[in-house]
């Protein structure tokens, strides 16, 4: 599969506006995006991915307490500066490629947060009549090719909007939307329906939309029209639905490891699974664990207090 700088998908929505009630207090003035899996945040995973598969115009869909994002985006002179007196080149190279200059940033306010449908409808004046990619950057994907990337081929061979799914267990269904899909076994197939978190006694499958989807500008219509769905809020899993009755929408099963780093623990595995892929710290870190002692780690006293109250 051909890396995708000829892809027609110019565009990349990050909707940053969620509040990360389960990371707080660590998200409380700072967005989970920024949140670093070794050494990089989280949204510069998604930016590079986005990147790779042809997307130059990022639009960032924002909220409160997003500043980071904008500033870990933007050129910091007095750093690049003091770093070029230090003789620190590494560094300097580093920080110069955070964002390349082929690319362009737009920043969106989504002014409450009323659901990621509502935070994609709010890019609609950036993304305009094109297809778009919608990328959430608490999913985080290791794989060869990048998933974007992958799912771009799908969209050329289809020339219809793609969603990124994956098995997951069926106790698990109401976290996800999720889809019923033609033929079971294919990596892309044909959306038959498409539920928001559905009880796993009334899911139509196990098959669940992760944080990667190729988006025909056709969704911002339904995205206005629906209201609020589960949770109260504007689901873009009902406005694929809605869109569904229109066009054809399909699932592709991509190649790769996702890690929902949205949560504590998805979050703590990519840490350490990235860690040891670290092509300098790797080493180092492998040794470290095959000599740790789990017996002998103790309970930070802070964490036995709160289990402690729990029960
Ligand atoms: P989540 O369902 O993970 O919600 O949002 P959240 O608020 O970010 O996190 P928790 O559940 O409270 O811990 C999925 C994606 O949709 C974005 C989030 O930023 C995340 O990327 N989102 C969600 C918005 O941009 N706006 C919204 O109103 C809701």
């Amino acid at each position: 599969m051909r890396m995708s700088s000829k892809s027609p998908i110019r565009t990349a929505v990050f909707p940053v506006a969620g509040r990360g009630t389960r990371f707080l207090p660590a998200t409380k003035a700072s967005p989970k995006e920024m949140l670093p899996v070794v050494d990089k945040p989280l949204i510069q995973y998604a930016v590079e991915e986005a990147l790779a598969a042809g997307a130059r115009r990022l639009v960032f869909v924002t909220g409160a307490s997003k500043r980071a994002i904008e500033d870990h985006f933007d050129s910091d002179q007095e750093l690049e500066t003091m770093l070029q007196q230090q003789g620190k080149s590494d560094l300097l190279n580093q920080l110069r490629s955070v964002l390349p200059s082929y690319a362009s940033c737009i920043y969106i306010r989504q002014p409450a947060p009323l659901g990621l449908g509502h935070a994609v409808l709010c890019a609609q004046p950036a993304v305009g009549a094109e297809p778009f990619f919608v990328h959430l950057a608490d999913d985080l994907i290791q794989s060869e090719v990048p998933c974007l990337a992958q799912m771009a081929e799908v969209y050329e061979a289809k020339r219809a909007s793609v969603l990124g799914v994956q098995v997951v267990p069926r106790s698990d269904t109401d976290k996800y939307g999720i889809v019923a899909v033609e033929a079971d076994r294919s990596p892309t197939s044909r959306v038959r329906s498409i539920v928001e978190k559905p009880k796993p006694s009334v899911a139509p499958s196990n098959l669940a939309v992760v944080g990667r989807y190729v988006l025909a500008p056709s969704i911002f219509e339904h995205l206005d029209k629906i209201g609020r769905g589960a949770g109260g809020e504007i689901q873009l899993t009902d406005g694929i639905a809605a869109l569904m009755h229109e066009e054809a929408v399909y699932a592709y099963r991509f190649t790769g490891k996702r890690y929902d780093c949205g949560s504590k623990l998805g979050y703590l595995q990519a840490t350490v699974e990235y860690a040891l892929g670290h092509p300098v710290l790797g080493r180092d870190f492998r040794k470290y664990l095959e000599n740790l002692d789990l017996d002998a780690i103790a309970t930070p006293a802070s964490t036995r207090r709160r289990s402690r109250r729990k029960r």
